[in-house]
Parts: C-alpha cells; sequence; structure tokens
C-alpha cells in the first residue's frame, strides 16, 4: 500500500497549486471537486484535473482526484472527467454507507476492463465526516477496494453539534472509531485538517498526538504543513532502534522459554513485540525514493 504520511489538498481548477504540489515530495496529491471547489467552478475543476492526469510528472506522489458526494448530483460526472487519465485513487467524501462505496468501485472496475487495466488497481479512499459514517464503520470499512479513511474533523463536528476546541477532545471518539475500523481491516486512517495553517507549532503536536493515537498519516491544505506532517507520522531514529531491540531480544527470550523479559527496567511480552514489528513496518513503508 502507497505510504500517505501527508495528503494535500487543493482546488481542482486551480492549476497553479496543482502544479506546485508536484514539487513539494508530497507523499498523495488530492485534487479537490468537492469543498474545496466553488460551485461554479466543479465543470473547470473537472476539466484542469484531466489535464493535470495527462500531463504532469507526479513523480512518486500519489495522484488522487476527490469526486463530490455519492447523492450529491456531481458525482457521476466527476468520476467521468477523471477516471479515463488513470489517477492511482478516488477519494469519495462524506460517504455513509457501504453501497456508496459499491457504487464508485462498479464504474472504476468497468473502467478497468474497458481500458485493459488491471482490476483493483485504482483505489478507493473515503471521507468519514458525519454521525451516520462513523455508525456505519463497521460495514463502510469492509469494502475490499478501500486503502484509507479519511477523517474529516470539521464536517463531523458540524453533524454533531460539536464545539471545535484547541484540543480536539470532542473528536476523539470518532478519530478512535476510524482507527478501530482500519485497524480491523488492516487499511490506512488518515486523520484531521489543521485548518489554523500557520501555525505550525499546533500542526505538530496535534501531528504527532495523532500518531499516537495510531493514524498513518494526516491531511494538509497548505505547502508547509507537508514536512511537519511527514517527520510526525515517520518513526524516529531512536524508535526503530528500540523496535529492532526488541526483536532481537524477545527472540532470544523465546528460545529461553520466557514469554515475559526485562528490557532496560521494562517489561516486554508479546503485545510489545507486534507494536515493535509495526513501527519496523511503517519505517519500512516510508522508507521510498
Ligand atoms: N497546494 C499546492 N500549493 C499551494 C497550496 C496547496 N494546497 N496552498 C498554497 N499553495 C501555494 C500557493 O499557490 C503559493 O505558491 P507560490 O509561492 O508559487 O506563489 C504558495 O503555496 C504559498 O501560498 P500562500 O500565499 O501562503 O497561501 P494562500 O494564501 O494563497 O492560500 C489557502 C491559503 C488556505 C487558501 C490555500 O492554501 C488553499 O486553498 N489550500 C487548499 C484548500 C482546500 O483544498 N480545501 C479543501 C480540502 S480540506
Ligand atoms: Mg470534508
Amino acid at each position: 500500500m502507497h505510504s500517505r504520511r501527508a495528503l494535500l489538498y487543493m482546488p481542482g481548477d486551480n492549476w497553479k497549486m496543482i502544479t506546485k504540489s508536484i514539487t513539494l515530495g508530497v507523499d498523495s496529491i488530492c485534487m479537490d471537486m468537492e469543498d474545496g471547489t466553488a460551485v461554479n467552478k466543479k465543470a473547470e475543476a473537472r476539466a484542469t484535473i484531466a489535464k493535470a492526469l495527462q500531463e504532469l510528472d507526479f513523480g512518486t506522489s500519489e495522484k488522487l482526484a476527490r469526486i463530490n458526494s455519492v447523492g450529491s448530483g456531481w458525482e457521476k460526472d466527476d468520476i467521468e472527467a477523471v477516471l479515463p487519465y488513470k489517477p492511482d485513487g478516488i477519494v469519495i467524501p462524506k460517504v455513509e454507507s457501504f453501497e456508496q462505496v459499491e457504487w464508485a468501485s462498479r464504474i472504476i472496475e468497468d473502467a478497468e476492463l474497458k481500458n485493459g487495466w488491471q482490476v483493483n488497481s485504482i483505489r478507493i479512499l473515503i471521507g468519514v465526516e458525519t454521525a451516520k459514517g462513523i455508525l456505519n464503520l463497521k460495514e463502510i470499512a469492509s469494502h475490499p477496494r478501500l486503502d484509507a479513511i479519511i477523517f474529516g474533523g470539521e464536517d463531523f463536528a458540524a453533524s454533531i453539534g460539536a464545539t471545535r476546541t484547541k484540543d480536539a477532545i470532542e473528536l476523539l471518539y470518532a478519530r478512535q472509531g476510524v482507527i478501530v475500523a482500519c485497524a480491523a481491516y488492516d487499511i490506512q486512517p488518515i486523520d484531521i485538517v489543521t485548518i489554523n495553517y500557520k501555525d505550525l507549532d499546533a500542526l505538530k503536536l496535534e501531528s504527532e498526538f495523532g500518531a499516537r493515537l495510531g493514524f498513518s498519516g494526516k491531511q494538509v491544505i497548505h505547502p508547509h504543513q507537508v514536512p511537519v506532517v511527514q517527520a510526525a507520522f515517520t518513526p524516529s531514529a531512536e524508535a526503530v532502534a528500540y523496535a529492532k531491540r526488541i526483536v532481537e531480544t524477545f527472540e532470544a527470550s523465546q528460545k529461553e522459554g520466557k514469554g515475559a523479559y526485562s528490557l532496560d527496567g521494562k517489561m516486554i511480552d508479546m503485545p510489545l513485540l507486534k507494536n515493535a514489528q509495526k513501527v519496523l513496518a511503517r519505517a519500512k513503508a516510508d522508507d521510498r525514493p
């Protein structure tokens, strides 16, 4: 699965931002037709994204297009405008049911078959950002074409009538709900946008907290946010070294017939080994050109 530490949005009609985004070394680039694009610019966004997919070299950045929500009335024109140019994935916002993911998956599979592309090569990422979406996570997250669930904090707060605060305590239940659903189906949970994009200290704290909760990446809206988020979602050299020591010493202790043992004054047993293996897997996934 593509590593998605930072997922950068820009309005799909903004050619300048799209061309800027491919210079940033960002993990994922999400050209938006939904809320980042004004209602009178939807058609222009479709055409501009189609042009970008045809003409630009995205390098190692993943190229994604976000369509409008299923039921908005725009979704069919959105997906049909970009699919022929083979994005790496389609992002569907405000998903509330499995059927909405299946709707897009069928259209994508038709395009894959028609063009001779490998079936399932174009992935789906979804936004879950409403009360119904959180309630239905269990069935939604089971869709086989899903790679990631993106949690939309602002939309969710509006959906439940919560007031957003700096430490985002009002979002904790839903954020953890998304993480649990993703862990159960082995897909990636992607955290909220820090909309106060000029405050990079706040961004760092929020990113590190998200990483500790178990998110694998975070949405960003401005180039300055990219390196801060990438750093927070990359395991540190110390964390990797410690994880390696756990793996090594665990093996030795198993051979001695000990399930639990002591390392630097801390008890190590199976769950700590599993966590260490996750850290190493994440570090490996981030180790890309
Ligand atoms: N992607 C790529 N490039 C971006 C960018 C983005 N999301 N946001 C800003 N830039 C570029 C600008 O074009 C500018 O480029 P330049 O130096 O070549 O002229 C540079 O980065 C600095 O931008 P800045 O002037 O600081 O930002 P701004 O005031 O023009 O825009 C926002 C601020 C928030 C309006 C803008 O960042 C934005 O539209 N972000 C995306 C919002 C979005 O897509 N929301 C929906 C999903 S949540
Ligand atoms: Mg949203």
